[in-house]
């Protein structure tokens, strides 16, 4: 019955490590450096990566239940060999799957689709999350410098999705559904900028930046070029579904998808 939770270290994996160990679940973790990791206490941590098969392999021994990105890394790479993996976790036992999306449908979702497997689509918009990226000039300069900002988006709480993925990987009534996860309201960078000063009890400055800007700071970041024109892409033009507001959380997790208000002050010390 063990449930294996790929990115495990990542935003929505740790949450969702956390939530199924807590609910006391047997739970796997893959990672490529299960040192670093710091996970529970509990946890089955595995070496792992999606650039090799045979380590997804070895992990997948005994799983029955599989949390599977879609895509990894500073250049979003779609997973490999999706057809092998689909194929090693069937041999394996798994029954139910969650597919974490990066904005597309690509081959992963076609490989399981084609499969036995009883799959759940998790397809958020925004990750609340990303405005990490901005704690840096707001504790330094007191500043967040964003383009597209005006373009108004309905992020999503990681926390959320976390919540969803576990519900769909532990109990039935899930199999064949695509969830799209957005927050409950639509915001504009600006607004939550406002909300993280709000949080934090400090004016933060609202600059807006040109595309290239934009690039010059995400590539110091370490994103990739086609990362970087991606998520541009993405903010300039977001697909319909990211810039409206769904009621999936609500309507799976059965309490409201938490705030972006709720978020910034969760995550206060962060921007201190
Ligand atoms: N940010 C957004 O707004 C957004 C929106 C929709 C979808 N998504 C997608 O959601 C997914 C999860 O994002 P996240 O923010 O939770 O993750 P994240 O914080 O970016 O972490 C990435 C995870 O991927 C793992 N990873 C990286 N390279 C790997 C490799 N070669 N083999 C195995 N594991 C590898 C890392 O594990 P280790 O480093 O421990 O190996 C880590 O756990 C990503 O595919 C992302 O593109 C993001």
């Amino acid at each position: 019955m063990t449930i294996l939770i790929t990115g495990a270290t990542g935003n929505v994996g740790r949450h969702l490590v956390q939530l199924l160990h807590a609910g006391g679940h047997p739970v796997r973790a893959l990672t490529r450096d299960p040192a670093a990791a710091d996970l529970p206490a509990g946890v089955d941590v595995r070496a792992g990566d999606f650039t090799d098969l045979a380590s997804l392999e070895a992990a997948l021994e005994c799983v029955t239940a599989l949390h599977l990105l879609t895509t990894f890394g500073p250049g979003n790479t779609t997973i490999p060999n999706s057809r092998d993996l689909v194929a090693a976790a069937v041999k394996a036992g798994v029954q139910r799957v969650t597919l974490l999306w990066n904005g597309y449908a690509g081959p992963v979702e076609e490989a399981v689709e084609d499969s036995e497997l009883q799959y759940t689509h998790l397809r958020p918009g925004e990750f609340m999350s990303n405005a990490l990226t901005w704690a840096e000039t707001i504790r330094t300069e007191g500043v967040v410098r964003e383009a597209y900002g005006e373009i108004g988006h309905s992020p999503v709480d990681v926390r959320d999705i976390a919540d969803v993925a576990a519900l769909a990987l532990t109990e039935d009534g899930h199999a064949g559904q695509a969830y799209i996860l957005t927050g409950p309201e639509v915001l504009t960078a600006p607004q939550q900028v406002a909300a993280i000063a709000d949080a934090i009890g400090r004016d933060v400055r609202y600059e807006a930046e040109d595309r290239e800007g934009a690039k010059a700071r995400m590539r110091a970041m370490g994103i990739e070029e086609q990362a970087i024109d991606y998520v541009l892409d993405w903010r300039a033009a977001p697909p319909e579904f990211a810039s409206k507001v769904f009621t999936t959380v609500a309507d799976v997790t059965g309490r409201p998808a938490r705030t972006f208000a709720a978020w910034a002050r969760d995550h206060a010390d962060s921007f201190r």
